[in-house]
């Protein structure tokens, strides 16, 4: 879905412009891939009285400096013998226009997968994705765009990379940390999270089902920083372990 300005109402626009004065931004990743993952999507233009529309924390794409930089620590945290990146799949839970799935593809997870409960983003995202493939001419990869609710979606059984970038509420983000350790108990086990912007850091430790390896606050490159919606610098980045 393009985000039309036309169509907001005052109050929406005010809201919005507060939030992410930026928010019409061209980002060079769309510029070089012919995509469209910009922007900023308030709740209340996803909200579609689904059964955990209420908990969405709205759109924004990920700034592919602080996504890459994220993943080169994680590869650092990956046991030298049994942890291979070729073994585990990357799910994007709350995966929105698609920019992370793309930004995933460069690495080689064994699957890619974006997990988005907006229909009109994640066709948009499907979309993204076909553009991407002709531009970037990638063969191997093996990205899948899924419709769903994350909090209904089925884990691959293999290890897992599951990333949010901030999607949800954290009753939302219990649900889907419990669904993984049941996943995880009756498949292959090992499961990490990359949370970017962990609001709900405390609901994880509190549950005690991940630990925490690290938190980094990461600078944006000058491309990204130009280009932020909000206009931020840096993300704040953790990783948690499934104990
Ligand atoms: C901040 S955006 C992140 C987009 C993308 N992951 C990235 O990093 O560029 C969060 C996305 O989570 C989606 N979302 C919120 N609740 C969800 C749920 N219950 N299931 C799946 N997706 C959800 C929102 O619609 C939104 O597109």
């Amino acid at each position: 879905m393009r985000y039309s300005y036309d169509c907001e109402d005052q109050s929406t626009l005010a809201s919005a412009s507060k939030t992410a004065p930026n928010r019409g931004a061209l980002h060079p990743f769309d510029v070089k891939y012919g995509t469209d993952t910009g922007g900023y999507l308030g709740p209340e233009d996803l909200v579609k009285g689904r059964e955990n529309d209420a908990h969405n924390y709205g759109y924004s794409a990920i700034a592919p400096s602080v996504f890459r930089e994220a993943c080169r620590r994680w590869r650092e945290t990956l046991p030298a013998v049994s942890g291979r990146i070729e073994a585990y799949s990357f799910v994007d839970v709350g995966a929105g226009k698609g920019r992370a799935i793309l930004l995933a593809a460069e690495l080689p997870f064994r699957k890619v997968i974006g997990v988005e409960i907006s229909e009109e983003l994640a066709s948009l995202a499907q979309k993204n994705v076909a553009r991407w493939n002709r531009v970037a001419r990638s063969k191997s990869k093996n990205i899948r765009m899924v419709h769903a609710d994350a909090a209904k979606f089925r884990w691959p059984r293999t290890p897992l990379l599951v990333y949010l970038y901030n999607p949800f509420a954290c009753s939302l983000v219990a649900k889907v940390s419990e669904s993984l350790a049941a996943a995880a108990a009756s498949g292959a086990g090992l499961v990490d999270l990359l949370y970017v912007n962990p609001t709900c850091t405390d609901t994880l430790t509190g549950q005690g089902l991940f630990v925490r390896l690290w938190t980094a606050r990461i600078p944006m490159d000058e491309a990204d920083q130009q280009a932020d919606p909000y206009g931020t610098t840096s993300d704040l980045v953790s990783v948690f372990r499934l104990k």
